[in-house]
């Protein structure tokens, strides 16, 4: 959207005193499905979302580098060689030079119309338009898959959220209309067609306004129980255990940890089956699988919350064709691929269970697959 893309560059101006060298935008995400799957090798199949940041930047001829943006009042500045040291929301962009290896200062503004803390990867599109932008200025020449584990490093080494690459991913290598389809092991990326439109089919995201965050302890829970899976059956990651010898071999783990690794080996197989899915056109059972990785996060992998249930329960009960909790868990959206006549009675019916429950009131929108990150002045 060129309009917020302007007003980035505005704002850069009236905060800095002079205009932008460029502006470069880069989407959130929606996985559709493979949930806590990239840090395991394994699969996931995220769109990038018409929700993006943008980042006004110009390099400087010292050393310092300054960053504000609409999130908050602050101006942060820094030399380049205390990047490393950024925190709070600064961190993220900050974070992202410092891995770069930033060695000129800058002045970034960054503006977003991708809602913070809705498990649609806000911080990554932060990340990633600042890597694309930086690494143009700087004549780097990282291609897209390094610019995915740059922002990734900023976020794990940085921010100190130990998060997979499947976020970055979706932002850089989305296209309109299609998934990015990510082997998180070997990094093949196929953007498979969606064909929502066509099936008067849409994603309706349904915020369910329960904070979510990375870098508060569910989340590296959940790493350390699959890594402990992994190393009590001896294989590098849960990519390479099958259900057959997890259930064989139950005795080497507590339960918990049992049900954290079928989790993640039930989770890849419903990727796959997804993709051959989605090629066939066969929407219900695309549907059946959204559910089924529903339950097995709130049952198996516990990363659900009450809200999330609500919300996937009731899109259920009202039109939606498929509907699970998205992203990391512990609050933020649910997604549910809805058709298109059915989207107010389910949006009403969400809203009404939410009251009834004594529920914040949730935001609800559709969204549509996007192109990935690009400049846009
Ligand atoms: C967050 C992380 C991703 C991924 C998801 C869960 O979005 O940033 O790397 O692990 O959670 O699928």
């Amino acid at each position: 959207m060129l309009g917020l893309a302007k007003k980035t560059a505005d704002e850069f101006e009236a905060k800095f005193g002079y205009a932008p060298t460029g502006v470069w935008s880069a989407p959130g995400r929606v996985n559709i499905i493979g949930e806590h799957t990239d840090y395991n090798e394994g699969f996931v199949l995220p769109i990038a979302i018409n929700r993006a940041t943008y980042a006004a930047i110009a390099l400087r001829e010292d050393d310092t580098a300054r960053v504000a943006s609409t999130f908050s009042d602050a101006v942060v500045e820094l030399n380049i060689a205390q990047l490393g040291e950024a925190s709070g929301w600064a961190a993220y962009p900050l974070g992202v030079a410092h891995v770069l290896g930033a060695s000129k200062g800058f002045d970034l503004f960054i503006d977003s119309d991708v809602p913070v803390g809705a498990g649609l990867s806000s911080s990554a599109a932060i990340e990633c338009a600042v890597a694309l932008g930086l690494d143009e200025l700087l004549g780097l020449g990282n291609d897209r898959r390094a610019l995915a584990r740059i922002g990734q490093r900023a976020e794990n080494e940085v921010v100190g959220a130990p998060t997979g690459i499947m976020d970055q991913s979706a932002s850089l290598l989305g296209k309109v209309d299609h998934a990015v389809f990510l082997d998180c092991q070997s990094l093949e990326v196929e953007n498979v067609a969606l064909g929502f439109a066509a099936a008067a089919l849409e994603v309706v995201i349904i915020d369910t306004r329960v904070a979510h965050r990375l870098n508060d302890g569910g989340y590296a829970a959940r790493r350390a129980a699959c890594e402990a899976a992994a190393k009590a059956f001896e294989v590098p990651s849960l990519r390479h255990l099958s259900l057959e010898t997890l259930e064989a071999g139950r005795e080497l783990v507590d339960d918990v940890t049992y049900r954290r690794a079928r989790h993640i080996i039930t989770e890849n197989d419903r990727v796959l089956s997804f993709v051959a899915a989605l090629k066939l056109g066969d929407f219900k059972r695309c549907g059946e699988l959204m559910v089924q990785s529903h339950v097995s996060m709130r049952d198996d992998f516990e990363i659900s919350v009450d809200e999330l249930d609500t919300a996937v329960e009731t899109s259920m009960r009202h039109g939606a064709v498929g509907a699970r909790m998205t992203g990391g868990g512990f609050g933020g959206a649910s997604i549910a691929l809805c058709p298109i006549e059915k989207i107010s009675d389910l949006t009403n019916s969400v809203y009404a269970e939410f009251e009834l429950l004594g529920y914040a009131r949730p935001d609800i929108f559709t969204v549509n697959a996007a192109d990935g990150a690009t400049r846009q002045i």
